[in-house]
């Protein structure tokens, strides 16, 4: 998400920081890492050397006479002296602020399913003025795409021609999806809102050298009025989530995951952005106003048509949100699951690998200063399923500790271990659980920057997150002061095993333009900033896409002007080689992959084109194209988000 609620501020909401613990930040343990470097090593080149994998001849360590590999990357790299088989195959397009997408040289491309798309063909038809109802939204492709997987139907060929794709749809820009804008809110208003949130799931298939949406039985909605359960240690009867009515919706799917039994993973992230109040007498709890829950909310203001959204009115309705939600992508009757043993956050995403026969599930929580989390389920993954239990339910919460020794360790939030006791105040697992935030912070966890997306390499189970950027005003959690640009962070778990309480880390690459940061560890061919999305393919060519916020895109003032609108790179994490594989039109941000499996399709999303940005203009009901007019450029038409089949006019490997 850029971060933008419809009421467009001056600064992104979760760059602002709601954790008010001592706890150490993630720069102050970089700062204090290249200090001991300059000590034990001499010099300042030293202290640079493992933050910045740089492409081989570029950037600053090769500047400081040293190889443009970090350290580390060095050390993980062909081993032996045998340098690495080349990744990364295409020529690197150019940065672009024009409203298109660009692929390199030898790629074409195909629009599928944007905003208002019929999941099923026969289905209600878009209409370009944003005049279908919210009945007819619930049976289309929501807006803003997100996170995304692709489920193959069938083996082998087959498998890579057919399948179910799984969507996210993060939030909604309410002035393009009513006709006449967000300056007021109905009923019905709030019904097509929570219509055009959550996931789709649609059947596509290839057919003469296309990809087209097929009839399927098992396409379906999930919205923010589907009917849902829960499981894990907070049940739906736990007095914190009784409310009005039987829970339902999921909201705010940014990220995904996917597991190794077939199922869909979505996200909640920005869900407090949705609640709000009138009522003068409501004041927030210590946990609410931890979880950044306000009167005003995000500026949906759905909560003045709808008393489900009203904090005061329905106070548990909120604590049914922050979760990770499981979705069959082949039944379309199961209903989805929030999995609460994985906590209570902003959750970006939920990326999950198995180690040992266990299944490992690592999640961010997306806000300047909080956590990255890990959990570890109890004992062999298809053995809980023998027996019918979720892999998901059982097991234990980690949350990340960061030394400046360049090693961490996993502190788990278990009701009973540490300060997480009932004489401290905690009750029980669920009350940690519903509290995810502050039992991280009693336990002793580093802020971060943001983290978003998180990946593991199939080479050697090393995991990658996305810190996207840290410019609020009262934090600096990074290792610049501010940090316009983000970082990604890598770390090894202890014997390459993700089950594992240690690990090492180090910095895999400083983003940002080397024209106002001199750390940036970026060229022209690779420029860019904030990241966030992250995905590994199965050769491990690491994907990383971005999400410059709309208030900072293109402006010299923000130091985004050389780095154009928001784009997808490939990233060799052997040798640290980074190229700029596409860009995208104006007011996006580019987000989600998924790959055939024989890697000669990707599908990516672009999700809000012609939202409000600072540098281009703000839509309004009467000029809906004032940023963009993609996909579509109908001169009656608006921008819609959309997913993007990209494909080798030779039929070749994405990426090679
Ligand atoms: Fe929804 Fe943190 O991006
Ligand atoms: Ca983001
Ligand atoms: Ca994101």
């Amino acid at each position: 998400m850029s971060g933008l609620p419809p009421v467009f501020p001056a600064i992104d909401p979760d760059d602002v920081s709601s954790n008010g613990s001592a706890n150490r930040t993630f720069g102050e343990v970089v700062e204090k890492r290249m200090s001991r470097r300059v000590a034990l090593k001499g010099g300042p080149a030293a202290a640079a050397g493992f933050l910045v994998a740089a492409p081989a001849g570029t950037g600053p360590a090769a500047a400081a006479g040293q190889s443009g590999q970090s350290a580390t990357a060095a050390a993980r790299g062909g081993g032996g002296g045998r340098p690495p088989r080349a990744l990364l195959g295409f020529r690197a397009v150019p940065t672009s602020t024009a409203d298109t997408f660009t692929v390199p040289e030898g790629y074409e491309t195909q629009v599928i399913i944007p905003w208002g798309t019929p999941i099923r063909p026969g289905g209600p038809r878009w209409r370009k003025d944003a005049g279908n109802s919210a009945d007819e939204q619930a049976q289309q492709v929501g807006m803003n795409h997100d996170g995304m997987h692709f489920f193959p139907l069938g083996s082998g060929r087959q498998g890579s021609r057919r399948g179910m794709l799984v969507l996210n749809h993060e939030y909604v820009d309410q002035e393009l999806l009513f006709p006449d804008g967000s300056a007021t809110m109905t009923p019905e208003k709030v019904r097509k809102a929570l219509a055009a949130h959550g996931v789709s799931v649609v059947e596509i298939e290839e057919r003469d050298g296309e990809w087209r949406v097929v009839d399927s039985r098992r396409a379906r909605r999930i919205t923010g009025s589907t009917p849902v359960s829960f499981s894990g240690p907070v049940k739906a009867s736990h007095p914190s989530l009784q409310a009005a009515d039987e829970p339902r919706g999921t909201l705010n799917n940014c990220s995904n995951g996917w597991t190794p039994w077939g199922t869909y993973l979505a996200c909640e992230e920005n869900w407090n952005n949705y609640f709000g109040t009138q009522d003068p007498s409501w004041q927030p709890t210590a946990s609410q106003l931890r979880y950044g829950v306000s009167k005003s909310g995000g500026g949906f203001r759905w909560h003045l048509a709808d008393p489900r959204f009203d904090l005061a009115a329905n106070p548990n309705e909120i604590n049914r949100f922050g979760w990770i939600v499981e979705i069959d992508p082949m039944n379309p009757n199961a209903k989805p699951v929030k999995r609460t043993a994985l906590g209570r956050v902003k959750h970006e995403g939920c990326t999950v690998t198995e180690s040992r026969g266990r299944v490992v599930a690592y999640t961010g929580d997306d806000q300047d200063g909080d956590y990255i989390y890990k959990f570890v389920g109890q004992g062999h993954w298809r053995a809980q399923r023998a027996l019918g239990r979720s892999p998901l339910d059982h097991g234990t919460l980690y949350v990340a500790r960061f030394e400046d020794d360049g090693t961490g360790s996993w502190l788990p939030l278990a009701h009973g271990t540490g300060p997480l006791t009932t004489a401290n105040g905690w009750a029980d697992q669920a009350d940690v659980l519903l509290r995810t935030r502050e039992a991280a912070d009693a336990v002793g966890a580093t802020k971060m920057d943001r983290p978003e997306w998180i990946a593991v390499n199939p080479e050697n189970q090393d995991v990658y997150c996305t810190l996207t950027n840290g410019s609020g005003w009262n934090s600096a959690v990074s290792p610049r002061k501010p940090n316009p640009y983000g970082h990604i962070v890598r770390w090894t778990e202890k014997n390459g095993d993700n089950t594992a309480t240690t690990f090492d880390w180090d910095i895999f690459v400083l983003a940002g333009d080397p024209a106002y940061d001199a750390q940036a560890g970026t060229d022209e061919s690779n420029v860019f900033g904030s990241p966030d999305g992250l995905g590994f393919d199965g050769d491990g060519r690491l994907w990383i896409m971005t999400d410059v916020s709309n208030s900072s895109q293109n402006l010299a003032s923000k130091g985004y002007d050389n780095i154009g609108n928001n784009q997808m790179l490939a990233a060799d994490p052997r040798t640290g080689e980074i190229r700029r594989f596409l860009t995208g039109p104006r007011g996006c941000e580019i987000t989600g992959l998924a790959f055939t499996p024989d890697q000669r399709t990707l599908f990516v999303n672009v999700q809000h084109p012609g939202e409000a940005t600072t540098a281009w203009g703000t839509p309004t009901p009467e000029n809906p194209r004032a940023v963009s007019n993609w996909p579509d450029f109908d001169p009656e038409g608006r921008p819609r988000s959309a997913t993007v089949v990209i494909r080798r006019t030779d039929g070749g490997v994405i990426g090679a």
